[in-house]
């Protein structure tokens, strides 16, 4: 393998991130956008206007009823207490129709549990597609795409500040101005593959701050800074506590600069002006942020270090973005080495092709071939005959059918499989119920025994010193009692030795006694005790017969039960089973979606071919070339209704059939996204350096490989 001894970048590496290598091996010269041709930048503001026509939110009416239906279904789920609200580009109105549908779900009262595997389960049955969740992310999402229009969603949970900022990017977006730059900077990123945090690079809200920030700071500024108003509205999520305050009155910008004047300017800033490691990108500020004040410098290793394989530390605050809610999150954090050699990469390169006075198609050439022509929605039926398609819809009826029935027998196995399941769980809980009350009966019986024999002892030990019983000790205390206290006769009185004999012998019979009654009450706890004792033994015997009772019971109750080992391994075993049986009826359930929406899409070109006049389906599958203008109708909304089944027009058909059916639009998105995830896949092998290119050249000698 050759590898550059200036950079340590391999041969594909610098084939891949061709302008940056040039900067980082050579002394070339960084081109300067200050001086730039005005007729191009009047050809360069035409184009943009062609592609601003095209894009935009061409599926608004999928995601308006995509997230009515979702709303239904959550809301039937959750009951009253979930609330679902849109954010992103479908409120901001900054969508160029390519991205996702972001939804919120909150709670009005407590959260359930297991809330996303709950949400999953429903999708599931909805026959939606790639479903993941992601639990364990700051926000917990379930991401997934709608089987019926494609649409790729993201529920997340309780994402309040997402609600509030899509709020204030709707401010700034409602300048058209601000709106068309921030589409072109999100389509130029989208189109060169690098706006997907979850494979390292930026995410689109990042590109949208990193445009507003630009058109902060032109002079005079074309966008305001709506966080300046003074009066703070303090929220609190989870314990921390975040300014919303959002001003949301009109701008009018003194700034009479084009689109194009204002992208080339763009390029300008962040390929080669913005220093990365002493700037971070601040809406909230209005411009750039010292970074060592706020602590955001970069630390750990450069790009060019990571994808040369010289560390595998993290790097930290590489381009630094801070959110403009929660400063402390910074955008970049998701930007993995490659991702920032491949942003890196784009801004040279949009740099490059600028000064050379490329047009912004170039610019925004995708980064994987597209088919510009791409097959249309309808051309595997366009030269069948109407007879056969209808044939093909009633064999495919019958499947459904077919299917319904699978899935039917399915579900009732899996029910039965779960109610046994739930039997054998209630039947272990029983019998676990009698085992858990011998154990009880069997903890209070090793205090008692102790105790018996503690008293028992005690009785005994106090019985040993004193043979004679209670009632002799207290009839010889009343005799020396009366002997000691009798009148003394002083003729005939006892020696003094005598005397004391007799009241030792007295205190003597005194102390007995009272050891003779501890013994007896000794004795009497012993006996109540033995009989406490002997219950529970008898307690103890019966458990036994008991769980044989229970378990006869149950059997008795329920054959099913029979001759299945009742244990905890065998309620696993079920377990197993049910989500087995789980995952064959999900299968089915796509399986129908499936159908149904060829179905769906057969009967809309019978509706198409019929209603046109009667007239037989095109043979040929290409546009005819010199068909006669269509009329002027919404293209994206006919194509929409067609995808999705619905009527139209003489006119709007015919202005959809000169447009290649419903094609331009899915298959657009289809070959931008499978652009990007080709591009994203190559990527992941992709490395980076220093996001300033100087920077990165002198790091990259310093340690150049000899
Ligand atoms: N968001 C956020 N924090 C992030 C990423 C996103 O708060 N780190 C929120 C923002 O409210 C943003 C929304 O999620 O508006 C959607 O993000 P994203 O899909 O990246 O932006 P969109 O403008 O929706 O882009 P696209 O049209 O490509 O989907
Ligand atoms: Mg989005």
């Amino acid at each position: 393998m050759t590898v550059c001894k200036t950079t340590g970048l391999t041969v594909e590496q610098q084939n891949r991130w061709p302008f940056l290598y040039s900067h980082l091996s050579t002394d070339i010269e960084i081109p300067s956008l200050t001086n730039v041709d005005e007729q191009f930048i009047i050809e360069m503001d035409k184009e943009i206007s062609k592609i601003l026509k095209k894009v935009g939110d061409g599926k608004a009416k999928s995601r308006e009823s995509l997230t009515r239906h979702l709303t239904g279904l959550l809301q039937r789920r959750f009951q009253r207490n979930a609330k679902v609200q849109a954010f992103g580009s479908s409120v901001t109105g900054l969508s160029l129709g390519t991205g996702d549908l972001d939804l919120c779900l909150s709670f009005k009262r407590e959260q359930p549990k297991k809330v996303l595997r709950k949400i999953a389960g429903l999708l599931r049955e909805e026959g939606m597609m790639d479903i993941q969740q992601i639990p364990k992310a700051k926000i917990p999402i379930v991401k997934f795409t709608d089987s019926r229009s494609g649409l790729d969603v993201d529920i997340s949970i309780e994402n309040r500040l997402a609600i509030y900022n899509s709020k204030m990017l709707k401010g700034y977006a409602q300048d058209k101005r601000v709106r068309e730059f921030i589409l072109m900077i999100k389509y130029w990123a989208s189109r060169r593959g690098i706006n997907t945090a979850f494979e390292g690079t930026l995410s689109s809200y990042a590109w949208t701050l990193i445009s507003i920030q630009h058109l902060q700071m032109t002079n005079p500024p074309v966008a305001p800074n709506r966080q300046k108003g003074g009066k703070q509205n303090l929220i609190e999520i989870n314990g921390d506590t975040f300014d919303i305050s959002n001003d949301s009155s009109p701008f009018e910008s003194k700034n009479q600069q084009t689109l194009a004047s204002l992208l080339i300017a763009f390029f300008d800033r962040f390929a080669t002006r913005w220093d990365w490691n002493e700037m971070v990108v601040s809406i909230r500020n209005g411009g750039p942020l010292n970074a060592e004040k706020k602590k955001w410098t970069h630390t750990g290793p450069l790009p060019l270090e990571i994808v040369t394989g010289q560390s595998k530390n993290r790097m930290e605050h590489i381009m630094p973005i801070e959110d403009p809610f929660d400063h402390e999150h910074d955008l970049s954090r998701v930007v993995k080495a490659e991702g920032a050699m491949t942003i890196q990469e784009e801004f040279m390169r949009a740099l490059h092709l600028l000064s050379q006075g490329k047009s912004w198609k170039d610019i925004c050439a995708p980064v994987m071939e597209i088919d510009e022509e791409p097959e249309d929605f309808f051309h595997d039926l366009r030269n069948q005959n109407t007879d056969s398609l209808k044939q093909r819809i009633e064999e495919m009826k019958a499947e459904v059918v077919q299917v319904e029935e699978r899935i039917h027998s399915l579900v009732t196995e899996r029910q039965n499989s779960k109610e046994l399941l739930d039997l054998l769980r209630g039947t272990l809980q029983e019998t676990r119920n009698v085992k858990s009350n011998r154990q009880s009966i069997l903890a209070e019986l090793r205090p008692l025994s102790m105790k018996v024999q503690e008293l028992r002892q005690t009785r005994d030990g106090i019985n040993d010193r004193i043979a004679i019983p209670t009632k002799r000790i207290q009839q010889e205390m009343v005799r020396m009692f009366d002997s000691l206290t009798a009148e003394v006769d002083v003729f005939n009185t006892q020696s003094l030795g005598r005397e004391k004999g007799d009241f030792s012998y007295f205190f003597e019979l005194q102390a007995m006694y009272k050891a003779s009654i501890e013994s007896n009450q000794a004795h009497q706890e012993f006996i109540r005790l033995r009989r406490e004792q002997n219950k529970e033994y008898k307690a103890l015997k019966n458990t036994n017969s008991q769980e044989e009772d229970v378990l006869n019971r149950l059997v008795e109750k329920n054959p099913e039960l029979k001759g299945i080992n009742l244990h905890p391994k065998t309620v696993k075993e079920f377990q197993q089973n049910a989500n087995k049986l789980q995952k064959s009826i999900n299968i089915q359930y796509s399986n129908k979606h499936e159908l149904k929406r060829e179905i769906g899409r057969i009967e809309a070109w019978i509706r198409i071919a019929t209603s046109k006049g009667n007239q037989r389906p095109r043979k040929d599958s290409k546009p005819r070339q010199n068909r006669r203008q269509a009329p002027t109708v919404n293209i994206n909304e006919v194509r929409e209704r067609a995808s999705t089944g619905g009527s139209f027009s003489l006119n709007e058909l015919d202005a959809l059939l000169s447009k290649g059916g419903i094609s331009g639009i899915e298959s657009k998105e289809k070959t931008s996204t499978s652009g990007q995830s080709e591009r994203r896949k190559s990527g992941r092998k992709k490395s980076t350096y220093r996001v300033d290119p100087r920077q990165g050249r002198k790091r990259g000698k310093k340690q150049s490989r000899n």
